[in-house]
């Protein structure tokens, strides 16, 4: 099989010793089902591995859109009769008919659905998909954005669940832990069908040779019970417990037992919080210093004006508390859109500088620089040139939030990986810092941060910390009222919530 193929098709077999391990552990949970159903089959190592456990007391059915691999899964697994394997393409079986004819059966659906994602197919211009749907009830702006991008394994687990509606069934599905969140959201926000779910995770590299956090996703379907939380557990058993998954107004929650302590926490941001500096174009506009002499990234010493440079910290030194700045980044604009030729005369060598290296600033792929002046950076505004900030990496997954001020007399700028919010002087910041790295606001975040997430650390997570309410759990109003009046200052319809919030204005509750 190509690597094309491969991919297209999800096309990673499941180690018998792991659907052996699988299948033992289900037995404890579902002790005795009659009919055992792989929906992608492949060369049926989960219905090898169930056979040996249940043998003849149940009928097993896998399906594959690949007739070689249910050639191979007919003559080596077919021994006694009780197995049926059928080329079949998932996106085209009437699986509500099927489980229809198993409605007084015990049903299991055991297996390991492809694993691409609906954006990945469409670049390797397969049809592997299926025929468009609004699916999760997105539109296009998520289209564009970027937002409607699915795993394919949680369009087929939301359509099998979907399929088992008035059966009494066991699901338990090798796939992505952000799959299998996905799914349980649909199905607590429909408020429909599901009970019992368990997240077990799975070493992914162990088995698949991937860097990917996978788990076995099980649920249940009866026609009585329903639940809407799910206990994630560290391997196959029930003995390590991660986390308690829940959702609170239609958001899914990390741990629904620390949010519910917690969740006094949750409320307006009084603080808009910002994103640090974006210019897609590193080894140009990041500058290390190298004695007194500036170096970009391509190794080489660059001669210009300081007008435009800033100190810079990173994501990993922001993640590594490092807030001593090593790098520099020239910053073109004060404001986003503002006229850039202005550098060719301010800053004469900066300009020359910028023109040098134009064949890669002005080819930034970004759909953002198109129409804007030449050489435009992102996320600035008089937020980013205040004397102190607070400000937090999106990446790392210890969280610790930094209080940062000037270096060589200017304003440390963090890059667009960070978060931060603006801060007029040292006391404020500090203040800030303390706040957000306190316990209750720490435990309140950890709660939220799915950690296996690109970016576990994201603006809607942070603009749910209330530092009012914060101040007050944490006792010290005064010190933070002060300040929170500041923060508000410009936007004097806002004045008011400071001292007057009503219920109205929360987030969610
Ligand atoms: C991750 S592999 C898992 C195979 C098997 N379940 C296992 O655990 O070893 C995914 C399987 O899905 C099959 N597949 C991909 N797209 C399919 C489709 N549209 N319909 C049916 N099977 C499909 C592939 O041929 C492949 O065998």
């Amino acid at each position: 099989m190509t690597k094309k193929k491969k991919i297209e098709f999800g096309d990673f077999q499941t180690p018998i010793e792991l659907t052996d391990n699988i299948s033992k552990f289900i037995k404890t949970i579902f002790p005795t089902p009659n009919i055992i159903i792989e929906p992608t089959c492949g060369l049926g190592s989960f219905v090898k591995s169930c056979k040996s456990i249940w043998g003849t007391d149940c009928s097993y059915y896998g399906f594959d859109v690949n007739p070689q691999y249910i050639e191979k899964c007919n003559t080596n697994i077919n021994d006694r009769g009780n197995c049926h394997f059928e080329v079949a393409n998932f996106f085209q079986k009437n699986w509500k008919d099927l489980f229809l004819t198993y409605k007084k059966s015990k049903v299991l659906v055991v297996g390991n659905p492809p694993w691409v994602t609906n954006a990945a197919l469409g670049v390797l211009n397969s049809s592997n998909l299926p025929q468009k749907s609004n699916f999760q009830g997105l539109g296009g702006f998520a289209a564009k954005t970027g937002k409607a991008n699915f795993d394919i394994a949680e369009w087929m687990l939301i359509k099998l669940i979907e399929s088992l509606k008035g059966c009494n069934a066991c699901i338990a599905m090798l796939c992505k832990t952000a799959t299998a969140r996905k799914v349980l959201k649909h199905f607590w926000i429909n408020n429909s069908q599901i009970n019992n779910s368990f997240i077990h995770l799975i070493d992914a590299k162990q088995y698949f040779n991937v860097s990917v956090d996978a788990c076995l996703f099980v649920t249940f379907v009866n026609s009585k019970d329903k639940s809407k939380d799910a206990y994630i557990y560290n391997d196959l058993s029930f003995r390590n417990e991660v986390t308690h998954l829940g959702i609170y107004a239609n958001e899914l929650i990390a741990n629904i037992d620390d949010f519910e302590k917690y969740r006094d926490v949750d409320g307006i941001d009084y603080y808009k919080w910002r994103s640090g500096i974006k210019h897609d174009a590193s080894r140009v506009m990041e500058l290390t210093k190298d004695n007194d002499k500036f170096k970009n990234g391509f190794g080489e010493y660059v001669e210009i004006e300081s007008e435009y440079l800033y100190p810079l910290l990173k994501s990993s030194d922001l993640g590594n508390n490092r807030l001593t700045p090593r790098k520099y980044v020239i910053v073109t604009q004060k404001t986003v859109g503002e006229n850039t030729i202005v550098i060719k005369k301010t800053a004469p060598k900066t300009w020359a500088y910028l023109e040098q290296y134009s064949s890669i600033l002005d080819s930034r792929k970004s759909i953002i620089y198109k129409n804007r002046p030449r050489f435009s950076v992102f996320g600035i505004g008089d937020y980013s040139f205040t004397s102190w900030k607070v400000a937090i990496s999106g990446l790392y997954k210890g969280i610790h939030f930094c209080a940062i001020g000037q270096y060589d007399k200017k304003p440390i700028m963090v890059d667009d990986t960070c978060y931060f919010i603006p801060c007029s002087s040292k006391a404020e910041a500090i203040l800030f810092a303390q706040q957000l790295n306190s316990e209750p606001c720490m435990k309140f975040l950890k709660s939220l941060i799915f950690f296996d997430a690109k970016r576990p650390i994201n603006i809607d997570i942070l603009r749910r910390i209330d530092f009012k309410k914060l101040s007050e759990i944490n006792e010290k109003e005064d010190e933070v009222l002060k300040f929170l009046t500041y923060a508000q200052a410009p936007l004097t319809q806002q004045l008011s919530l400071v001292f007057e919030k009503t219920e109205e204005y929360r987030t969610i509750g």
